[in-house]
């Protein structure tokens, strides 16, 4: 039963509900007009005390199609937050308003934290350098429609995978299945945190680490690119050596497989050169559009009324 319940780091969601919502994300694809009235009368707010344009646009988009109405705010700047007011008591003012919650915050453990507070359900819409389960469900439906399934890949993760939520989100909910292999491509002071590399050792997943793409990227069945995270810096002047440690063009996807998908979730700043957008093989903008749908069949699941 998913009605009522908080979406907080992606493996809230057991195997099976999220089997049932890429299903309901499908089933929305094919006949988006019979899904354009569930959601009448609810209201989703979108709290976003971060940056964003795909996220709150698409959750904001999805509960749209679905009939239903949003209010909400961009940046903390124009909330209360700025007058001092907790976090919690603006979870709870909010949640007596309206019928689900998506919350980006930089805080790590926010989305937690709200939904100790909530009368709705909260949906983490990114944490910090944490997690980022709704842009894992957005991976794992683009894999689904263009990989056949989620066993038996071998997943190259590149780029900041110390501050990248998805990377840590899609790692860890990937690790339920069969047969996956990751490489962890990096810088070494951008590897991936420990706090992954354990849940991963407990599920028996096999990693292996690398610092250049081109030595691996002929292995991959997917290509999770992702930016340099340069808001969770301290130091400007590492975030200049860094951000540019991973261009992916058209001479290295040269040394690809021919089925291999390029992912990312973008926002991109220089980690794929735009060359690449026109190989069949970049999925990012498809992925996109995946990102609504699923939000749209996790929105009306978590409000109950499909
Ligand atoms: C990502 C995020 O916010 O973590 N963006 C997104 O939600 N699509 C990735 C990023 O900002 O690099």
């Amino acid at each position: 039963m998913l009605k009522g319940r908080n979406l907080i780091k992606p493996n809230d969601l057991t195997v099976s509900e999220i089997d049932e919502i890429c299903g309901l994300a499908e089933q929305i694809i094919v006949d988006p007009n019979s899904f354009s009235d569930v959601c009448r009368g609810k209201i989703l707010a979108t709290l976003f005390f971060e940056p964003s344009t795909r996220t709150r646009l698409s959750f904001e988009a999805a509960m749209l199609h679905l009939g239903g109405a949003v209010e909400g705010f961009s940046d903390a700047a124009n909330s209360s937050t700025a007058k001092g007011e907790s976090l919690s008591d603006t979870i709870r003012t909010v949640s007596s308003y309206v019928d689900v919650i998506a919350m980006r915050n930089p805080k790590e453990g926010a989305a937690l934290v709200a939904s100790q507070y909530s009368n709705c359900p909260i949906i983490n819409a990114g944490d910090g350098g944490h997690y980022h389960p709704t842009q894992t469900l957005t991976d794992m439906l683009t894999i689904r429609a263009l990989q056949g399934g989620f066993e038996g890949h071998t997943i190259g993760f590149c780029g900041d995978l110390k501050f990248g939520r998805t990377v840590h989100s899609l790692a860890e909910a990937m690790s339920r299945y069969k047969n996956n292999r990751y490489i962890f491509i990096s810088p070494n002071e951008l590897q991936v945190p420990e706090y992954v590399t354990q849940e991963l050792d407990e599920a028996g997943i096999e990693y292996t680490t690398a610092e250049r793409l081109e030595s691996v990227i002929g292995d991959l069945d997917i290509l999770y690119m992702t930016r340099v995270q340069k808001e969770r810096f301290f130091n400007e002047q590492d975030y200049i050596r860094l951000k540019d440690s991973y261009i992916l063009d058209n001479q290295k996807m040269s040394l690809a497989r021919k089925n291999m998908i390029v992912l990312h979730p973008l926002p991109r700043v220089n980690e794929i050169a735009p060359e690449v957008d026109n190989d069949p093989r970049a999925a990012y903008f498809k992925q996109v559009k995946y990102g609504m749908y699923v939000r749209m069949a996790l929105i009306a699941k978590l409000v109950g009324v499909l």
